[in-house]
């Protein structure tokens, strides 16, 4: 199976960016262990991690029959992109919203999300581990689709 792993604005600057929110780890630390892991998995993981909305759309359009899966943290297009829920939706690939803080826990107009509620999951404020889960859960639906 092929799972792609997508990040939005500002994740490049994981490791420095505000750690007491988002960690110590930085993006590539992140993307590094998600690959020894889906390795392990028996499936292929590609990446991308973007600041530009476009990007991300482009990279969903290329997923169409290319992917599985799709494991994104949409950052700040979370809370404002009507255009990658469209693209989501465009491709219809099964996708699981991540988090690393607890977006609940933080300003209100981090509540809402423009695609949680077309997620197969969302999880938020597990910290990088967040993306681990995210992969076993993948996987497994991958595995048995029913289940
Ligand atoms: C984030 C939460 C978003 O609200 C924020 O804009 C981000 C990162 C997270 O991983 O906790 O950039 O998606």
């Amino acid at each position: 199976f092929r799972i792609l792993l997508l990040n939005g604005p500002n994740l490049n600057l994981l490791g420095q960016r505000e750690p007491g929110i988002y960690g110590q780890d930085s993006l590539n630390d992140i993307v590094d262990r998600l690959t020894q892991q889906a390795h392990k998995a028996g499936v292929t993981l590609s990446h991308l991690q973007s600041n530009a909305e476009h990007q991300l759309i482009d990279a969903i359009h290329q997923a169409y029959g290319q992917q599985d899966f799709i494991i994104i943290n949409p950052a700040a297009f979370t809370h404002t992109s009507v255009a990658i829920r469209d693209a989501l939706l465009g491709v219809n690939i099964p996708f699981i919203e991540v988090h690393l803080s607890n977006v609940h826990a933080r300003e209100p107009f981090r509540q809402h999300s423009y695609l949680a509620d077309k997620a197969v999951g969302v999880i938020s404020g597990l910290g990088a581990h967040g993306y681990e889960f995210a992969l076993e859960a993948a996987a497994r639906q991958l595995r048995h689709p029913s289940s």
